[in-house]
């Protein structure tokens, strides 16, 4: 804790570049636009590769592990799991490549519905228990979703719908809110101070930060192998859901969702993060899942 203060205050505190009444478009345009003049060698697809797009001796290692990818075994988990629990009839095209138009809105209802939640929705419809949400075998059927939809285009739509702009704005005010006991955004690690260092991990930018998720890391991988003595096929993985409740905790601020209430289902607080955040990520091509530390 005393390092990680000692470090936030070497971080850059900045205001923030997008403005709280611009639409989606403008705010995309400009975090496109600050991300390109903060790091003018990275090209805008290179941004779904995170930290690896900023640093060429990590970059080197983790090519090295996405050759041999510990998410494999993984991935042909959850294309069973997928068929075990009938979910092709559930979605467009059988569920092949559609990860990219997560998270939607759905007027019908005036909900954003994220691809974990339509997963849910249906493995419940065909008359089975609810999954955990944010590892285990509904990771390795968003998994093999997302291994479907590898080289597709992100394309989250936020229609003119005042109830859509709430949601969106939601995740937006989420992003900026300073939270925790070291009173830090999102924005001020993910957008103020991409390429520094944080208790000896560098900051990513919060451009392209959805594309490849869900992802492997062996932080997971190892938290598994404490616990249960192994790491399994699944151990490793993790929705961005569950990212997020780790970042608010570097923080010392509480997961949304934590706790028994949030095991089967997700938090709106987080689907509203997520909606923002991955609108954020549009124009990158999908390339999930990955490997992170
Ligand atoms: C104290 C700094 C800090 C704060 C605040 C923070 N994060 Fe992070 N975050 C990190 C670090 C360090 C990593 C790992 C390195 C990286 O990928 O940026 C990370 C990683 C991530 C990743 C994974 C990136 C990838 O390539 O897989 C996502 C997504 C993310 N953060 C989202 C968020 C969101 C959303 C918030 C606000 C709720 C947030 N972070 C707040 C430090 C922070």
């Amino acid at each position: 804790m005393k390092r990680l203060l000692i470090t936030a205050t070497a971080i850059s505190l900045l205001g923030l570049p997008l403005l709280a009444n611009a639409s989606p478009k403008q705010d995309l345009k400009e975090l496109r636009a600050y991300f390109f003049k903060k790091f003018p060698g990275v090209k805008l697809q290179d941004f779904g590769n995170g930290i690896y797009a900023l640093d060429p001796v990590r970059r080197d290692e983790w090519q090295n592990i996405e050759e041999f990818p510990p998410y494999e075994d993984g991935v042909a988990k959850g294309k069973a799991l997928f068929k075990k629990y009938g979910l092709a009839k559930c979605f467009k095209n059988g569920g092949k490549g559609i990860k990219q138009n997560y998270p939607y809105f759905d007027s019908k209802s005036g909900k954003v519905r994220t691809l974990i939640g339509d997963i849910q929705a249906c493995i419940v419809k065909n008359g089975h228990k609810p999954l955990g949400m944010k590892k285990g075998n509904m990771v390795a059927i968003e998994g093999y979703m997302a291994y479907t939809s590898r080289g597709k285009v992100q394309n989250v739509v936020v229609p003119n719908d005042k109830r859509a702009l709430k949601i969106y704005n939601d995740g937006k005010t989420f992003f900026y809110a300073k939270r925790g006991q070291l009173n830090f955004s999102c924005a001020n690690c993910h957008i103020d101070s991409p390429g520094q260092m944080v208790r000896g991990n560098l900051l990513g930018p919060a451009l392209g930060q959805t594309s490849h998720f869900p992802v492997w890391r062996r932080k997971w991988a190892k938290k598994t192998l404490a616990k249960k003595g192994e790491v399994g096929a699944l151990g490793g993985f993790g929705t961005l859901h569950r990212r997020y409740g780790g970042c608010n905790k570097q923080v010392r601020a509480k997961p949304l969702n934590s706790g028994k209430a949030w095991k089967t289902k997700q938090h709106p607080g987080y689907i509203a993060l997520e909606y923002f955040h991955t609108y954020m990520s549009n124009g990158i091509k999908l390339n999930g899942p990955a490997v992170r530390q």
